[in-house]
């Protein structure tokens, strides 16, 4: 097992990441938590120090416990993590006239067993850097192994001791071989064997939520996706019947949703669970309604009110289970309080846990969405759940842009939605798309068919590749494929005599339309 002592990088779990990646236990802990007694009762076989903030030229910042120097363990400082491990082994760190943020390239200068296998002297590799100070004088015992043009010591090693140091992020996939260069480390240098694996995980994951929630009773709200599956599926496995599961169904959802939402949870996993329709309420609440904010607001309102009623009916609950991802974590850190604007509320059901003064579990921060799907097979949840597309809490209101919500028009997209999704199963494309959908526009064209004139509405087909849906392309489908789908749309979804496909990319659009 790895230690991660975190001085406050926003990346340190990448590092996490990549380390159980290289099929590694590693756990974060803040500078300020870690002592030399707590680095011996962990007993990791290395120690990485994540980039932060903080500048060591200043008084006062953070600093590794300075007996973790002598206990004999390899140790890798990432950026601020290197730089304090010089300062604190008796080098200087300096400001640096020429600060490097993005893209740079390392100059390969000299091999060493962090670099084993990895980058050999005289290679040119590419870095991510992201730093105004740097390290100005070594420490002893210390070598230059490679340099970038503002970073001299942008690698350095002393491979007796087995101190590593590097000025580059390599959690970032902007440095290509950065994962290699951390597995180097947990393997190579550490000689940790790479047998953990999800399972792992998830036995920790479910006595840390024993100890957390004791004889308390949780509550968990389903939505259908994956998040909130895994989170309910790895806590009913942690306490059994202390968890009790709600699913609103706010007639929204596509088609078939709340069935196997149903057949999932109660039917296969004997979860209690508590299914609420509750349609006709949010559909008579969002009647003329053409106002995206205004539609996301009522339909938060509406389900947090929805909630904390059958929560009431069931006598309440000690803790809310959340299915919140490290991505949902890190941008409401990074943009809370922030100058940015708000392009569409995403966080509809925000305020429930104080509201109802509940306590939160969380047990999947610490992952990334691919982890939570690998953790959710390993929980035997079906793959047509974990590895289906994201889907918005508001569901398919938003695919209704600039226009009232009908049922006439929720079953038009619920219908072209299953063709669309189906062809791009049987063409083997799911997987490669983040995420498929069908938009519904107020538009109607006019059409021939048979020997008739048809004024039907025009759909837009929408298809994203992404990683975290922060940044997405188009799908490049193939033509064929396309001329397939909208055939079929035209000729079985009665309404619609018009399908275009929308190439946007974001920015400048958003992945859905409203
Ligand atoms: P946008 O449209 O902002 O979408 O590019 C990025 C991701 O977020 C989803 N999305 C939402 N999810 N409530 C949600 O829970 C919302 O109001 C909402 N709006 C968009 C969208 O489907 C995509 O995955």
């Amino acid at each position: 097992r790895i230690l991660i002592i975190d001085f406050g990088s926003q990346v340190t779990q990448l590092i996490a990441r990549r380390v159980r990646e290289s099929g590694v236990y590693c756990e974060i802990q803040p500078f300020n938590a870690v002592t030399e007694s707590s680095i011996r009762a962990f007993d990791p076989k290395g120690v990485i120090l994540s980039g932060g903030p903080a500048s060591v030229t200043e008084m006062g910042t953070p600093r590794a416990p300075q007996e973790l120097f002598g206990m004999g363990l390899p140790v890798l400082g990432i950026c601020y993590g290197q730089q304090t491990m010089v300062e604190q082994l008796g080098g200087r760190v300096a400001a640096s006239d020429h600060r490097e943020f993005g893209r740079a390239f390392l100059d390969v200068t000299d091999d060493c067993a962090l670099f084993q296998d990895v980058w050999a002297a005289g290679n040119r590799e590419q870095v991510w850097m992201s730093h105004g100070d740097r390290v100005d004088t070594l420490a002893p015992g210390f070598r230059i192994v490679g340099t970038s043009d503002g970073a001299p010591f942008a690698a350095i090693a002393d491979d007796a001791r087995r101190f590593y140091g590097v000025q580059f992020h390599p959690e970032v996939t902007h440095t290509p071989h950065g994962a290699a260069l951390l597995r180097a480390f947990t393997h190579d240098v550490c000689g940790c064997s790479g047998d953990w694996t999800m399972a792992a995980f998830k036995d920790q994951a479910i006595a840390r939520i024993r100890a957390q929630v004791g004889g308390g009773r949780v509550l968990c709200g389903l939505s259908g996706g994956v998040d909130s599956a895994v989170a309910a599926a790895l806590v009913h496995e942690a306490i059994g019947d202390q968890l009790v599961c709600v699913y609103v169904d706010h007639g929204l959802m596509r088609q078939g949703e709340t069935e196997q939402v149903e057949s999932v949870f109660r039917d296969r996993f004997n979860i209690q669970l508590v299914v609420r329709h509750a349609d006709d309420l949010f559909l008579d609440a969002l009647e003329g309604e053409t106002d995206p904010e205004v539609k996301r607001k009522t339909i938060g309102k509406l389900f947090i009110d929805v909630f904390e009623e059958e929560a009431k009916k069931i006598g309440g609950a000690d803790f809310l289970a959340q299915g919140t991802l490290y991505p949902d974590v890190i941008e409401s850190v990074s943009f809370a309080g922030g100058p940015s604007v708000t392009i569409k509320s995403h966080h509809n059901v925000g305020g429930l846990p104080e509201r109802m003064n509940m306590k939160l579990v969380e047990p999947l921060r610490e992952l990334f969405k691919d982890e939570v799907r690998d953790l959710g097979r390993e929980l035997g949840l079906p793959e047509s759940m974990v590895g289906r597309h994201p889907f918005p809490g508001p569901g398919l209101a938003i695919r209704l842009p600039d226009q009232p919500v009908t049922r006439e028009k929720l079953a038009i997209l619920r219908k072209a939605d299953v063709i669309y999704l189906e062809e791009i199963a049987n063409a083997g494309l799911y997987d490669a798309i983040w995420q498929a959908f069908a938009v519904l526009l107020p538009v109607r064209s006019v059409g021939v068919m048979g020997d008739g004139r048809t004024h039907d509405y025009v759909l837009a087909l929408r298809a994203v590749t992404a990683t975290d849906g922060m940044t997405a392309d188009y799908f490049p489908f193939d033509h064929a494929f396309l001329g397939r789908v909208a055939n079929r749309i035209i000729n079985e979804v009665k309404g619609v005599n018009r399908v275009v496909y929308d190439v946007t990319s974001k920015p400048p659009g958003t992945i859905e339309w409203e």
